[in-house]
């Protein structure tokens, strides 16, 4: 169980700066091209509804490097008609489903897949079938990882925010771990794959890369801000030195 962690990096802020000016620069999608080079496993992006950072032209883009290059692309999505389309279109390697409310600054907590599983299940139905591998982004919550096995998913990406900013705020994260660290369990023993993210930085990542059954993360805001002082290539680098050092002899 001492496998090296992958790594997934998120370039949803390469294209918030992009936005800024409305212009084409910085390129997201030659963002991705460097994150690959410099060690990431795959590439994340949400296509969020307001599209305030990605958009549908970044999507297919995106799609078509993925695809070239033989890496997986981690598609995030609302569970919405209009989202699930634009996945069946481009088939990613993976869809991660994530709650979305508009007036949020990003994603602030996991999908209530226990309260709403009538209107998720059909969603991982319709993408299983066109072979896109489902995750399902929740909290560590036995029961969210019950109805997350039972609706299909494949994949369960555990909402690190609570924990990140516990650690950040000098709140004992201790708690929060330990739920990561039971979730991670239960979804084992339910033949789920683990993945984690949000709010990650150098710290953090380690030491959620530590817990056994955590097989990916997904990074982003803290890659792309340090990637102003050190650099893109340096700042992942890093990062992957700094995961791997969470599973020796991985
Ligand atoms: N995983 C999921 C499902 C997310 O929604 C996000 C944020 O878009 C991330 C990972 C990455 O979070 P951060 O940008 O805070 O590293």
């Amino acid at each position: 169980m001492s496998s090296r962690v992958r790594l997934g990096v998120n370039i949803d802020h390469v294209a918030t700066v992009r936005n800024a000016r409305g212009g084409a620069h910085p390129e997201p999608l030659r963002a991705a091209r460097l994150a690959i080079e410099a060690g990431a496993d795959g590439i994340t992006a949400h296509l969020r509804e307001d599209r305030r950072h990605i958009s549908d032209a970044d999507i297919g883009a995106l799609s078509e490097l993925c695809h070239g290059l033989g890496k997986p692309l981690n598609f995030e999505m609302a569970v919405t008609a209009e989202m699930r389309d634009i996945a069946l279109r481009h088939r990613p390697h993976a869809a991660c489903l994530v709650p979305e409310r508009r007036e949020e600054r990003t994603t602030e907590g996991g999908l209530d897949v226990a309260r709403n599983h009538a209107a998720i299940a059909p969603v991982v139905r319709a993408l299983r079938d066109a072979g896109v591998r489902v995750s399902l982004f929740i909290e560590p919550d036995p029961v969210q990882v019950a109805v997350a096995e039972a609706i299909g998913a494949q994949v369960v990406e555990f909402h690190t925010g609570a924990y990140c900013e516990a650690v950040i705020h000098g709140r004992d994260p201790a708690p929060l771990l330990e739920a990561l660290k039971r979730g991670a369990g239960e979804a084992e023993r339910r033949g789920l794959e683990v993945h984690a993210g949000h709010g990650l930085d150098y710290d953090t990542a380690q030491t959620v890369a530590a817990i056994p059954q955590v097989v990916e993360l997904n990074i982003g805001h803290f890659l792309i801000g340090e990637a102003i002082f050190v650099g893109l290539e340096t700042a992942i680098r890093t990062m992957r030195t700094r995961i791997d050092a969470a599973r020796p002899g991985a």
